[in-house]
């Protein structure tokens, strides 16, 4: 008999459904967080030459160093935020990675961990990987402000971190600084590590501003800021994440990386250290051609009936369809809406732990932007069309 007791409870993730889906009936996929463009031509050829060179066998597993040196230097230029590129930066295989060590390293069978719903994925796993509970506070929408105090409710003796996103997949909120001191405070208070997922860090619309956790008093200590460049530089799937954290912290993470990948790809390490020497002028353009893929899809989106707050940050809108389907579960809405009219998102629900009873009515679904023109002109077309659907009747089926 095959044992199932253990991996049963990974669910098969929502974005593997919602793209199996997509596929199927060859649909316009927004589900997905993935860019469905290059990242810049210059890291590729830099990708390339460092194969050619011979750059292919196993990295440190800290990552190399002028990778972990270009890093140290980002977040010194950008938020005058100093880590030691030796003992406290660490290239990962992807955030999700830097998440799962960080779990493992100071979660455990016994201990707590409190997280934010919704949230990605990982969070839950990585936790039940480790033996920990994941204890959540659930946001609402259309706000999804988030309430220290309700955090806090949950501190117990057993409680050992926070964990934290900013910019918010997939509410696209840029948390705020007052949301954030509250956060911050509550960990002071109880002495707990925060683990802050920062990898849109570099997808936020003016006039929100992106705040480090680790930037706040007192929190540059007790934080692992991860981020990624499958998100800054659009190549997802090369999976070159890290983790900066004071030398203790990073000590934990390092010796579970060990076992986990050991390195993240060689020649791609090499790419990055070209990514990072792109400069100001890559960013702007990066977050002006996002605001314009935002207004484009945002303006569908609205048009077409969903109720959605301009996102802050991110390339996700999440938006409510009570006005379309009032009485639709949001899984269900999303499979008639991939079925009936070939346009994939993701349901917000499994976002949510499981049973949770905000996500029980929630009626949210989560559409990504980070795609070319010609695929949110497509999926324009397709929104239009669902326009003047209030009834429970699409133009095309019911939804
Ligand atoms: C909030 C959040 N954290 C982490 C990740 C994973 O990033 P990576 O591709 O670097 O593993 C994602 C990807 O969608 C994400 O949305």
């Amino acid at each position: 008999m095959i044992p199932q007791h253990r991996w049963q409870n990974y669910p098969t993730s929502i974005f593997s459904v919602m793209s199996a889906e997509a596929n199927a009936v060859g649909a316009v996929n927004l589900a997905q967080g993935f860019p469905d463009f290059n990242g810049p031509e210059e890291v590729i050829q830099a990708a390339g030459d460092a194969m050619k060179k011979g750059l292919n066998q196993y990295a440190p597993a800290i990552g190399i160093k002028t990778l972990r040196e270009a890093i140290q230097h980002r977040y010194q230029q950008s938020y005058a935020l100093k880590y030691d590129s030796e003992l406290e930066v660490t290239v990962l295989s992807g955030a999700t990675e830097a998440i799962w060590c960080a779990v493992q390293a100071f979660c455990g069978p016994g201990d707590e961990a409190i997280g934010i719903a919704p949230f990605y994925d990982s969070y839950p796993a990585a936790c039940y990987a480790g033996g920990a509970t994941l204890k959540t506070v659930a946001l609402r929408p259309p706000l999804w402000k988030i309430d220290a105090d309700a955090i806090e409710r949950l501190v117990t003796p057993k409680t050992k971190m926070i964990l934290v996103n900013t910019p918010h997949n997939p509410t696209g909120r840029v948390l705020t600084r007052a949301e954030m001191e509250g956060i911050a405070g509550v960990a002071r208070k109880h002495d707990l590590i925060v683990m802050s997922d920062e990898v849109y860090e570099e997808i936020v619309f003016e006039p929100s501003v992106h705040i480090p956790m680790a930037s706040l008093p007192g929190m540059h200590e007790r934080t692992i800021t991860i981020s990624s460049t499958s998100k800054t530089f659009s190549f997802t799937g090369w999976k070159v994440g890290y983790a900066c954290a004071p030398a203790a912290l990073t000590e934990g993470m390092r010796r579970v990386h060990q076992f986990t990948v050991f390195c993240s790809a060689t020649p791609l390490q090499h790419a990055m250290v070209r990514a990072f020497e792109l400069g100001e002028d890559y960013y702007k353009q990066f977050r002006a051609d996002y605001r314009q893929r935002r207004d484009k899809l945002l303006a569908a989106i609205r048009a077409a009936g969903f109720d959605a707050p301009a996102p802050e940050g991110t390339y996700f809108i999440s938006g409510g369809y009570d006005r379309l389907a009032p009485n639709v579960n949001d899984m269900k809405f999303s499979l008639d809406l991939v079925r009936k009219n070939k346009l994939a998102t993701i349901p917000l629900s499994p976002f949510y732990l499981p049973g949770d009873p905000v996500a029980k009515d929630l009626r949210q679904v989560r559409f990504a932007f980070c795609k070319t023109h010609e695929t949110l002109d497509k999926a324009g077309e397709i929104l239009e069309n669902l326009s003047g659907f209030t009834t429970g009747n699409s133009p095309r089926g019911t939804l």
